[in-house]
């Protein structure tokens, strides 16, 4: 008695007695029998989603179409269903070939009963492991896609998180900024306008946008040190004793110390330090020149220097832009570095400064 259906066979030969003695072979096996004559018939039953076989039984000799030729169309459409070639004795350098073109096996002709079973159940086999690896392969292209869909998504949320991060951190610093200008009335919004035209003057001169933002942290903050010098000296509208006027220098070196707690304002340092460095090294703390006073101080330099003479200070009035310019222009490979101060003037980044607002609030 037969065994339970263990997979669908396809028998193709033009030779109805192989077709009949192999079907009761594999029948009695447990095997689901079709035949078919010719390769065109095979091609079509196989086409046919209702009865694709689980493996194919191929005659080699066939008069219409060739069992090579079938072969070649089954593995190209269908390569999961394997194919197991039936030869004639004499014909085995022909299996060998057949075997290259991506047969499963051959079998020879007269068909032996135990060797012919075990063939097509190995093929049965050997096609589970295909499915397996192509379900596997699937599997693996579907995860693939959906982790670059995953990844794209957490970017994206992440740029979002830095962004608004970085936007947050230029708000406390301005916040920063305000509290400084707090304890000096008549500096109020200076710190902002120094760094709009600190960006703007690097900007021009071809600065990074990593660097322009640490520039930008740096001219908020560069009088951050203001907080260690006495209010009295801040607003005094005499001019200042030598001590005083070392007293009020020493705020370079406060806000330096102060920001080097924090690893975030790391890169200000220099900026915070030395905008009051001279070009030509007369300016303070350190008296370094030129080249050794970093760029981005060198900057900030002219911007203050800019802000500061047209806004009202204690012990002056606002000047007028045209002076400030001069004052500038004067300046020039003394206290601003001249390749700025060239940048600064051909490029009028002055008219790009919001209106300074002389009115002091007390
Ligand atoms: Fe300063």
């Amino acid at each position: 008695m037969a065994d339970q259906n263990i997979g669908r066979v396809l028998i193709v030969d033009d030779d109805r007695t192989i077709i009949k003695v192999v079907g009761i072979s594999l029948e009695k096996a447990g095997f689901e029998i079709e035949s078919a004559e010719s390769g065109p018939k095979a091609l079509e039953l196989v086409r046919d989603k209702k009865s694709t076989p689980d493996c194919v039984l191929l005659d080699y000799r066939m008069p219409e179409m060739s069992g090579i030729d079938v072969l070649e169309i089954l593995k190209k459409e269908y390569p999961l269903i394997p194919v197991i070639m039936l030869t004639a004795l004499t014909d085995l350098e022909i299996a060998v070939e057949t075997m290259k073109a991506g047969a499963f096996d051959y079998v020879v002709k007269p068909v032996r009963k135990v060797h012919l079973t075990e063939t097509v159940k190995k093929a049965l086999r050997y096609r589970d492991v295909l499915i397996e690896n192509d379900w596997l392969a699937n599997e693996n292209e579907e995860y693939q896609k959906s982790l670059e869909i995953k990844v794209a998504n957490r970017t994206h949320e992440l740029i979002q998180a830095y962004k608004k991060l970085k936007q947050t951190n230029m708000e406390t610093v301005k916040l920063l900024a305000e509290t400084i200008e707090a304890k000096d009335p008549y500096t109020r919004g200076h710190c902002n306008r120094v760094r709009k035209l600190s960006s703007k003057i690097a900007l021009n001169i071809g600065i990074s946008k990593d660097k322009i933002e640490t520039l930008e942290y740096g001219a908020l903050l560069h009088d951050i040190g203001k907080i260690g010098v006495s209010e009295l000296l801040l607003n005094k509208h005499e001019r200042l004793t030598e001590t005083e006027k070392r007293s009020f220098q020493m705020h370079t070196v406060i806000g330096e110390h102060i920001l080097s707690t924090v690893a975030f304002f790391q890169p200000c340092l220099k900026i915070v330090r030395n905008h009051h460095e001279w070009y030509d090294g007369t300016g303070y703390p350190d008296e370094i020149n030129g080249k050794q006073i970093d760029l981005s101080a060198k900057i900030v330099t002219i911007a203050d220097a800019f802000d500061a003479m047209t806004s009202t200070r204690p012990y002056r009035e606002a000047m007028p832009v045209e002076t400030a310019l001069l004052e500038i222009m004067k300046g020039e490979g003394r206290q601003f570095d001249p390749s700025i101060v060239n940048i600064f003037i051909d490029n009028e980044l002055y008219k790009t400064l919001p209106p300074v607002i002389n009115t002091i609030v007390k």
